[in-house]
């Protein structure tokens, strides 16, 4: 990463302002039900109580939409951090306000305050530069280590780098690494997989990736704009039909660069998106009206986990099948587990596939979860992140 990062930067004594994501799923009690984008923050910020930084902790929560709601607080973020960090980690009542400076104006080095969710203050999605300078003032170096939020150009991930040094923290530089490595520099052959609902969501990531892998494997509900593209009959099956020239054209790219380009031979169709919903398998070229198909076949499993053995580098962004029920969750269930055994690198996009491989209990089995699902897919487009290109070069 050509990136500065907080290696790069003398932080002792100093007022370090960290842009956390620490947007993490809760249950309807409030309890974190998911804490890695918690742990994952937690090099950086050790690294600089060490060091012996004062450090103010940052992020959102949610989509508050600029307005305080007690739903939205960080402080079961603030408890989490207590809990993992074996220190107080104070909460502060607001994010720039008087109660943030106090506790900022009383901190000693090494010790560790979160400011409110960000996303209370409607300034901080407009990347107000008012806003943006009022955080910079509570601090002397800024941090940013919101790999997750980095595609966002809001005051905290961007506004805030032009008042202060910015750098970045050891999440970012490792997503960065990971990922930009598998892109650059492939292991071979390259293998990416993508799934989730619609064309129309993965496309630039699609043609990106057209450059770079050897084959490109589709699963999830998009595949069925593929077939309805070719003139296949899709029952009730989620399908855009306004894109199926782009589907056409994707086919014809691919094979014009000499990409493998793999649909399902075979799907799990069913009634209704329901648990108990009537369910059988069949061809996809056979969908009968009145079904839906919601996972890929037992017989495009093996087909696919064939091709992946040969894989030297695998992507994977976006679930096969309809994974939160258990019974159209096979498709991914076993691609995961195929993943876990291959003697390949495992690069995971954030968001639905990383829960899906989380939920499938082979986190560790991976070389590289992103904590970024938007951020992911935009880094795999090739897009610039204004939240890394805010900080400073090497
Ligand atoms: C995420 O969960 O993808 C990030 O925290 C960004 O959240 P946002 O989509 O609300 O900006």
């Amino acid at each position: 990463m050509n990136k500065k990062t907080v290696r790069d930067i003398n932080v002792e004594g100093k007022k370090v302002l960290v842009r956390c994501d620490f947007n993490v799923p809760q249950d309807e009690s409030g309890n974190i039900t998911d804490n890695r984008r918690i742990v994952s923050s937690l090099p950086t910020i050790k690294y600089l109580l060490e060091k012996g930084a004062k450090v103010i902790l940052c992020s959102h929560l949610g989509r508050p939409k600029g307005e305080v709601k007690k739903e939205f607080s960080l402080a079961p973020v603030a408890k989490e951090l207590s809990k993992q960090l074996n220190i107080e980690v104070k909460l502060a009542t607001d994010i720039v306000g008087e109660n943030a400076k106090k506790l900022v104006s009383e901190m000693k080095n090494g010790e560790v305050i979160l400011l409110e969710n960000v996303r209370f203050d409607a300034r901080e999605e407009k990347n107000d530069p008012e806003f943006a300078k009022q955080l910079a003032d509570l601090a002397q170096i800024y941090v940013n280590d919101a790999f997750g939020t980095s595609h966002r150009a809001h005051a905290s991930t961007a506004g805030v780098a032009d008042y202060l040094p910015a750098v970045s923290g050891f999440l970012i530089e490792k997503e960065l690494d990971f990922m930009g490595n598998a892109l650059e520099n492939p292991a071979r052959p390259f293998v990416a997989i993508l799934g989730g609902k619609k064309v129309s969501d993965k496309i630039g990531v699609i043609m990106a990736l057209l450059e770079k892998v050897d084959t490109l494997i589709i699963g999830g509900a998009m595949a069925y704009t593929f077939f309805k593209a070719q003139g296949y009959n899709v029952g009730d099956s989620i399908c855009e039909l306004d894109k199926l020239d782009l589907a056409l054209e994707i086919m014809e790219k691919a094979k014009q660069k000499g990409v493998k380009f793999m649909l399902p031979i075979d799907t799990k169709i069913g009634k209704t998106p329901d648990k108990d919903t009537e369910s059988k398998t069949v061809k996809y070229t056979e969908i009968p009206d009145g079904w839906e198909g919601f996972d890929i076949g037992e017989e495009t499993i093996e087909l696919y986990k064939k091709e992946l053995k040969t894989a030297k580098t695998i992507v994977w962004n976006g679930p096969l099948g309809l994974f939160e029920i258990d019974q159209f969750a096979t498709g991914t269930n076993e691609i995961a587990k195929a993943l876990a055994e291959i003697d390949a690198i495992t690069i995971i996009g954030g968001g639905d596939s990383a829960a899906a491989i989380e939920k499938a209990g082979l986190s560790d089995k991976m070389t590289h979860i992103s904590t970024g699902g938007g951020a992911s897919l935009e880094f795999l487009e090739g897009k610039k992140l204004p939240g890394i290109e805010c900080l400073e070069n090497k």
